[in-house]
């Protein structure tokens, strides 16, 4: 039998989860292994990176048991912006892994402030945090000077292939390469005195990069790209205009705009969906820093047992509730990494259910704000929005993303599209004549949210929502 199968793996920000994914069959196997990232007073989050590694072997070593076939291919989707030093000798981790909601790098970046403008424009991002560079000079200035610095994509590929790679969105998401070339920029490199610094090749998406034995027989490893530009590519969002929704850890929108890098005025982002057949696509995006690490923080303040517990506790409306979840600052379009949540409007007839309420309410308010962006940049309004990521499960905040935003939202039918996105770019590679729409699976929504609230309704609530956010902004309360 000729192995068809690909080994699909989500190395995402709370867990990592393999999927084994067949032409004619689908989804046969799944496995997931939870990471436990750290967060400690100062703004930093950390994982460590054995538990990363360990989980990408064991999670990928049972979904292949369970498959009972053999696969063709290993693919790896990774957080994006998470950074570790680590020797490329023996690939030992020199530090911690360093994610993409760590905000340690405020100082440094805002030394670099006087270069934002330039940045942006040669990057297509912003000059904060949340991207790799500044993370990557922090570990050096605070961390060690030995080892190499890089994504966590490319020390995993070194795991499994000994190749010292990391893909073209990837680098995209780093503040080191250019937006157009989607190749590491000297300038840039100097900016954030990476000079002298060993970084790695940069492959297309659909390249086979190497092979790898962890996960039985000998198999190429293909199919390498960030988490969110997968599951734009599963849910078919291959046309400019097309854009999707993830609810994971946080939550991020990104709208294909083709072959044209946007370079935003608004404040959103513009990065590599891909590299396949030799073409860069773009994507514009907006990030919710938290979404279910909002929720997470909803159950660790004992409000909810679970995500489970969402759409019975949470009340009916917010009883003048406000939440602005911006726990771990706010990313597009006010870039403040010191921003602050905000809950207000409580009486003393404030419920747990109000409280729920407003942090999803405000998790939808902030996706609207990034909509609204995305029609601006486009020039042409979103009609509808596919929506995935585990969130999804939770009726209450669909129905409040849909109501807020005044679109009508797709569900996206497999709780794994970013480890099918993955995928597809692995079969694109093992299919030399495979065009990249011909390869994604076409897929009927399992739920579609039509909005409830009138445009009016939207409307007050979307004013008095920024009232909060300016509080939010004007907090002088620092982690
Ligand atoms: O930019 C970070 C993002 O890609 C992480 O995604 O799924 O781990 O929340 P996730």
């Amino acid at each position: 039998m000729t192995a068809q199968a690909i080994l699909a793996i989500d190395q995402g920000t709370s867990g990592t989860k393999a999927i084994v994914v067949d032409p004619d069959d689908g989804v046969v196997a799944v496995a997931e292994e939870p990471v436990q990232p750290v967060y400690l007073p100062g703004g930093g989050v950390e994982q460590d990176p054995d538990e990363l590694l360990s989980s990408v072997l064991a999670a990928g070593r049972r979904a292949v048991a369970a498959a009972g076939r053999p696969v063709a291919a290993v693919s790896l989707a990774n957080q994006g912006e998470t950074v570790l030093a680590w020797d490329r000798r023996n690939g030992r981790p020199l530090s911690r892994a360093i994610v993409w909601q760590d905000r340690r790098a405020e100082g440094l970046v805002a030394e670099l402030a006087s270069s934002g403008g330039w940045v942006t424009e040669r990057t297509g991002l912003v000059l904060d945090p949340y991207f790799s560079a500044p993370k990557m000079a922090w570990l050096r200035r605070n961390v060690t000077t030995e080892g190499v610095v890089t994504t966590t994509d490319s020390w995993l590929v070194h795991h499994l292939c000994g190749e010292f790679v990391t893909d073209v969105s990837t680098a995209s998401r780093s503040l080191l390469a250019g937006l157009d070339s989607g190749a590491w920029d000297p300038e840039l490199c100097a900016l954030f005195g990476w000079q002298h610094e060993p970084l790695p090749r940069i492959v297309a998406c659909d390249e086979v990069v190497g092979s790898t034995t962890a996960f039985g027989t000998e198999v190429p490893v293909a199919g390498l790209v960030v988490d969110q530009q997968a599951a734009l590519l599963a849910e078919g969002c291959v046309e400019p205009g097309a854009a999707k929704c993830t609810f994971g850890t946080g939550a991020f929108l990104l709208a294909n705009t083709g072959t044209t890098a946007v370079r935003s005025g608004s404040g959103l982002t513009s990065s590599v969906a891909w590299r396949a057949r030799g073409q860069l696509t773009y994507c514009l995006d907006g990030q919710v820093y938290t979404a279910a690490s909002a929720v997470r923080w909803l159950q660790d303040l004992g409000l909810i047992g679970g995500p489970e517990d969402l759409d019975r506790l949470a009340a009916d409306d917010a009883g003048g509730v406000l939440c602005v979840p911006a726990l771990a600052g706010l990313a597009a379009p006010w870039w403040r990494s010191d921003a602050t949540a905000v809950l207000s409007g409580m009486t003393l007839a404030t419920r747990p259910g109000h409280l729920i309420l407003a942090v999803l309410q405000g998790i939808a308010a902030q996706v609207a704000e990034l909509a609204a962006l995305v029609d601006d940049e486009t020039g042409e309004p979103l009609s509808r929005l596919r929506v995935d990521g585990g969130l999804t499960r939770c009726r209450t905040l669909m129905q409040s993303v849909a109501d807020v935003l005044q679109l009508p939202l797709d569900v996206y039918p497999s709780p794994h599209a970013t480890a099918l996105g993955a995928a597809t770019l692995a079969r694109l590679a093992l299919t030399p004549r495979l065009g990249v729409a011909d390869a994604i699976t076409a897929w009927e929504p399992t739920h579609s949210f039509e909005p409830r609230w009138s445009a009016d309704q939207a409307w007050d609530f979307r004013g008095r929502w920024r009232s909060a956010v300016t509080i939010a902004l004007g907090s002088e309360t620092r982690r």
